[in-house]
């Protein structure tokens, strides 16, 4: 994983600004803010979090213990094909854990990376509703029911070339 310096736009400095006043830029509203930005930035870099810091009056250091703290933040962007293992109960109950494994091991990534070429990452998700077809992945929109370990290598192929 390499360490991404981002360069914000003056206009995206002023979205993110605008964002924090639309929560009145109450600290109380961290995790609010914090959603709303990744909805539309995509996820929350060091320089992002700067900027929130600053709007609200609070230390950065505060930002970045939610942001890290909290699973569905990343300070990364997703890959180009963010793969999302469920890990709600039924899915966790059917070996879920596993095949994130697999991902894991055959991507060379963590939870919450991104490969170097920018075209894989892993996620975890809670119940995506899908349970009867527990375990279930997700690449992107698409959705793999039943998956098992050894189906994984396919699943990645799928998209290795694309
Ligand atoms: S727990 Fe995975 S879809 Fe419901």
């Amino acid at each position: 994983m390499s360490n991404i310096k981002v360069e914000l736009k003056k206009s995206q400095v002023e979205k993110i600004k605008e964002m924090c006043r639309s929560f009145d830029a109450d600290p109380g509203e961290l995790i609010n803010i914090l959603h709303k930005v990744q909805g539309s930035f995509g996820y929350l870099p060091a320089e992002v979090q700067e900027v929130i810091a600053r709007e609200l009056n609070i230390p950065v250091a505060k930002v970045y213990g939610v942001v890290t703290f909290y699973s569905f933040f990343s300070m990364i962007p997703k890959g180009k094909f963010p793969i999302s293992v469920c890990t709600g109960t039924a899915c966790y109950v059917r070996g879920a854990e596993t095949v994130l494994q697999e991902f894991k091991k055959e991507l060379k990534l963590e939870v919450g990376e991104t490969t170097d070429n920018g075209k894989f990452s892993i996620n975890c998700l809670r119940c995506v509703g899908a349970c009867g077809l527990a375990p279930v992945v997700m690449v992107g929109d698409k959705t793999y029911g039943r998956v098992s370990p050894e189906m994984v290598k396919d699943i990645i192929s799928e998209y290795r070339e694309v």
